[in-house]
């Protein structure tokens, strides 16, 4: 189990376009928390775009680029963060926010990520071919990982302003010690 957590945070994990910044800019709002997104930081500290850093480092550069911040955000409270998709593939990262945030996955099924992401062109592993099948690669792959989050929130069927409620509701449960 996870002895000595102190959850003063929220993580919202999950695949691109499951919804984590238009909820977690909503649940901060609701709860008059920080918001932090782990690309807006990484762009803000590099100076450079994800697009740019995938480009001209590659993505195991990014990948340090996101386990840093990661550690860094141990000293953070009341501050909903929003993480990349990709992040917590890495079981450190996943362990690392686990000790000190509650740990929400949004969840979509591809159609639907499909849907919301493909007029968008900021996602440099969505450029190829075939973003569809990357959609459901990606996915199927990372699928263990999203599931060990505290809670897992299907986003699919509601609104931003459900999810966002649903994630407030978890948190305060959590944090009254009623589970
Ligand atoms: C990625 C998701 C992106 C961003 C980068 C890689 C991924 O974040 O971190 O393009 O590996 O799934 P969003 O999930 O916020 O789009």
């Amino acid at each position: 189990m996870h002895s000595g957590r102190r959850i003063v945070n929220i993580a919202l994990i999950g695949f691109m376009g499951t919804g984590k910044t238009s909820v977690g800019r909503l649940v901060a709002e609701l709860l008059r928390f920080d918001y932090l997104d782990t690309d807006e930081f990484i762009q803000a500290q590099t100076g450079r775009t994800i697009s740019e850093i995938f480009k001209t480092d590659g993505e195991t550069k990014f990948r340090e680029l996101e386990e840093k911040i990661v550690g860094e955000l141990a000293g953070r409270a009341q501050t909903v963060i929003a993480t990349g998709g990709g992040l917590p593939v890495n079981p450190e990262n996943l362990a690392s926010l686990k000790a000190h945030a509650l740990v929400v996955s949004l969840w979509s099924s591809p159609e639907k990520i499909w849907e919301r992401v493909r007029h968008q062109g900021h996602r440099p592993l969505l450029q190829g071919e075939n973003p569809q099948a990357k959609i459901r690669e990606l996915l199927a792959a990372r699928e263990p990982f999203y599931k060990q989050a505290d809670v897992l929130l299907n986003t699919e069927l509601r609104s931003v302003r459900e999810v966002a409620q649903q994630v407030v509701h978890h948190f305060r449960v959590k944090k009254s010690g009623r589970r």
